[in-house]
């Protein structure tokens, strides 16, 4: 019979665990029997998973973009969440959908200091503890956005093609550590996604997975819990995964 990894060897990290795919992963990790830190900014989601999934759930309030916090809250993890062999750098949120010429700086810079420099102190944090042990798999979120353009994707999808370049990058400099890297690039998952692209307006965010059969959060979760059960000599770089009701647009042409 294929020999999976248990799931119960796995110590595992998930940024944005307070909401969307990163409560899934959460929720699916320890139903599967791992130990799970969960991060996030808002406490009462944090509180509340650890309530409702017991005690192989640490909590841990934390902003990705402090990286000092980050990097403290990372080093005092109690036993058994210690020693990490699995981060799963997950926050991250798209602001804004308006053409460059009339997109937010301020939203630009809150996505690159979210998904790319918070992103960056994750793994800046978790890294070296796992090349010492000889064991590790750092699973990212990016997106099909990284690949795709679209209108209004601009500083969003070029976030996401960093974090596709930084995962095949690490995959180079990890050969030989027993450290393995996965980016997980989505199409449309239904989450509070839209809801924070669109600073909550609810009938906007509503809108993008009106008559869709879109993916949920729990479509994802099975797949990274997946990727980090593949036996150790498996390393799964990048898998993209898109609701069936999702495809790609024809190129644009502007005709006089
Ligand atoms: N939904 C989609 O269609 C889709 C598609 C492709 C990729 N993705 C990616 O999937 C990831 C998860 O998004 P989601 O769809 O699950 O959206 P979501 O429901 O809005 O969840 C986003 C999570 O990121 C956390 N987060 C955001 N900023 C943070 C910060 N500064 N510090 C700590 N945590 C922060 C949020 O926690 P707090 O607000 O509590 O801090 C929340 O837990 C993101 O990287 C997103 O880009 C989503």
């Amino acid at each position: 019979m294929y020999q999976m990894l248990d799931p119960a060897t796995l110590r595992v990290l998930v940024t944005g665990g307070t909401s969307g795919i990163g409560a899934a992963a959460a929720r699916r990790f320890v139903e599967a029997g791992a130990h799970v830190v969960a991060t996030g900014r808002r406490a009462d989601r944090l509180i509340a998973l650890r309530d409702e999934l017991g005690p192989r759930l640490h909590p841990l309030e934390v902003d990705v973009r402090d990286q000092a916090a980050l990097s403290a809250a990372l080093a005092g993890l109690p036993e058994p969440f210690a020693r990490l062999n699995v981060v799963f750098a997950n926050a991250g949120l798209a602001l804004g959908l308006e053409p460059a010429q009339r997109a937010s700086l301020k939203d630009w810079d809150d996505m690159v200091d979210t998904n790319i420099k918070g992103l960056l102190y994750t793994v800046e944090a978790t890294l070296p503890g796992m090349v010492e042990r000889g064991e590790g798999h750092i699973v990212f979120t990016g997106s099909i956005a990284g690949d795709y353009p679209y209108p209004g994707g601009n500083a969003y999808g070029a976030t996401k093609a960093f974090v596709k370049q930084f995962s095949l990058n690490l995959m180079a400099d990890l050969v030989g550590t027993g450290v393995r890297t996965t980016n997980i690039e989505p199409g449309m998952v239904e989450t509070e996604f839209s809801l924070v692209r669109f600073h909550g307006d609810e009938s906007r965010s509503g809108q993008v997975y009106a008559g869709t059969q879109s993916l949920t959060a729990e479509d994802i979760a099975e797949q990274v819990l997946f990727c980090c059960s593949v036996p150790r000599h498996v390393q799964i770089n990048r898998l993209q995964v898109f609701p069936t009701c999702q495809a790609f647009n024809a190129f644009r042409i502007q005709r006089d």
